[in-house]
């Protein structure tokens, strides 16, 4: 085949993505579809038995409420809360204001029969009940609500960086260095210790970040993001960390200053926003009624107007200015950290709304930021969202070679083990810069919910990993 000829062939092999592939339809689909005679598949989530007609709640997680059935008497007593079915029948107008359409069900077959011990019956469970059973909150309406939720945000991120021309590019899992330089690595255990020709021949641990590897794919390919899970070994116990989450990491070529940064990042977040509002209204509206009464409207604010900016020794005066009043717990001296009381605080009560704050100390930061002029700060931002804290963490990144080698040297690290990094900056090096987000924190962001445990299907942190 010449040239044109492939070209041809290739314009005409174009795809069908909207053909559904599996012959069953989803109960989202058969809702909106105008087909009468239909056939559900899902779990009951409750059963109503009355004397002449019985009716069952059949969820099979692609909307928040399911579809009505109405059964007779016979197939309903087969029925329990948890029972696996397929439903045939005819799709009918309902006289109820819940639903528009209800199920005539004409055939019955059970799919899998459910124990009279299933704990997750029709009634309100806690949150923390609901972590103890991880293998089956997912059938009730936070756990279902929880995951759709996640998954809207997860093509809100994807939407946002296809529009910015950024290219995905999958980072490593498996490393052989700490790129937060903080000594919460998981250590990857050989095979056998005492076999000398272990595995890697040389100490490997699950990524913390996936930042420098993204540096280097940005080098060569200017706009680029990673997504995938980063783990690290963190005692804190808090609401906000988990020993394994997931992280949104973008890097791009080509900016020498802080302010295109943030505002990729505030768009970035503010577009995610906005995806999920508009694909996800039924479950943020059942998120704003059980769970955080003001989260619609906090998110319409969020996306209605530019996140703050203040440079830390800004966030530093403020922070002593509240002093008085406050009384914080940490000091809020020039050089000490942010902690979350401080962050909680210039968020939720000064700003009101998300905040950048910017141009830390250099102490206080890893190795690769930016050195600023000033000689004392560094070109970086931490993101702060009111009732969250910090979701974001990014900067600038040192492209010049003798000021990166001789902080490597300042934070102890084996310049051998990191001469490809330094090699970045000998072979073309760019001004560069990019970011992180806690995706599990921006589901709290997003659902109102508080617990970090709460927004991954199977939360690990320390003590715990069931599953
Ligand atoms: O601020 P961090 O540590 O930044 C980095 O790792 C950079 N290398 C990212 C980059 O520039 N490419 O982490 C980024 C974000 C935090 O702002 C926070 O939202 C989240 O990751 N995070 C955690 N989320 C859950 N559990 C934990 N233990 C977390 N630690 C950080």
């Amino acid at each position: 085949m010449n040239h044109s000829n492939i070209l041809k062939f290739i314009q005409k092999a174009h795809y069908t993505t909207n053909r559904s592939i599996l012959p069953s339809k989803t109960i989202k689909t058969i809702l909106k579809d105008n087909s009468t005679n239909v056939s559900v598949r899902g779990w009951v989530r409750s059963v109503r038995k009355q004397k002449q007609i019985s009716f069952a709640t059949i969820n099979d997680g692609s909307t928040l409420k399911g579809i009505q059935a109405i059964l007779n008497e016979k197939d309903a007593e087969k029925l329990s809360t948890g029972t696996c079915v397929e439903l045939y029948g005819s799709l009918i107008p309902s006289p109820g204001k819940e639903q528009s359409k209800e199920l005539n069900v004409e055939k019955m077959k059970i799919l899998g029969e459910c124990d009279s011990t299933y704990p997750l019956q029709k009634k309100r469970h806690s949150l923390e009940f609901l972590r103890t059973i991880g293998h089956l909150r997912m059938r009730g309406n936070t756990g279902s609500a929880v995951l759709r939720v996640r998954n809207a945000a997860n093509e809100g991120l994807h939407d946002f960086f296809k529009s910015q021309e950024f290219i995905l590019t999958n980072t490593p899992i498996l490393t052989s260095h700490d790129c937060e330089g903080g000594g919460e690595v998981f250590k990857i255990s050989p095979i056998d210790t005492t076999n000398p020709t272990e595995f890697f021949k040389k100490p490997v641990y699950l990524t913390v970040s996936g930042q420098l590897h993204a540096e280097i794919t940005a080098l060569a390919m200017s706009r680029v993001y990673t997504f995938g899970p980063v783990f690290r070994a963190e005692e804190s116990m808090t609401s906000r960390h988990l020993a394994e989450f997931w992280m949104l990491e973008a890097e791009m070529a080509f900016i020498d200053e802080l302010a295109p940064l943030l505002d990729v990042t505030e768009a970035n977040v503010q577009e995610t926003t906005r995806y999920v509002l508009d694909t996800c209204s039924e479950d943020l509206s059942f998120f704003n009624q059980w769970v955080d009464k003001s989260l619609l409207e906090r998110l319409q604010k969020s996306i209605a107007k530019p996140y703050v900016r203040m440079t830390y020794s800004e966030a530093i005066d403020v922070l002593q200015k509240a002093q008085n009043k406050h009384k914080f717990q940490f000091p809020t001296e020039w050089g000490s950290s942010l902690q979350s009381e401080h962050e909680r605080y210039l968020a939720s009560e000064y700003c009101k709304h998300p905040v950048f704050i910017t141009d830390y100390p250099a102490e206080l930061k890893p190795f690769y930021m930016r050195a600023n002029e000033d000689g004392k700060t560094v070109g970086c931002f931490d993101l702060l969202l009111p009732g969250i804290g910090e979701l974001v963490g990014g900067s600038l990144r040192e492209e010049r070679y003798a000021i990166l080698e001789q902080k490597m040297r300042e934070a102890k690290m084996n310049i051998e083990d990191y001469q490809w990094y330094l090699d970045l900056r000998k072979y073309g090096s760019a001004p560069h810069g990019g970011y992180g987000i806690g995706f599990e924190r921006l589901l709290l962001w997003l659902t109102g919910l508080e617990n970090v445990r709460e927004v991954i299907p199977m939360p690990r942190w320390v003590g715990h990993c069931k599953y």
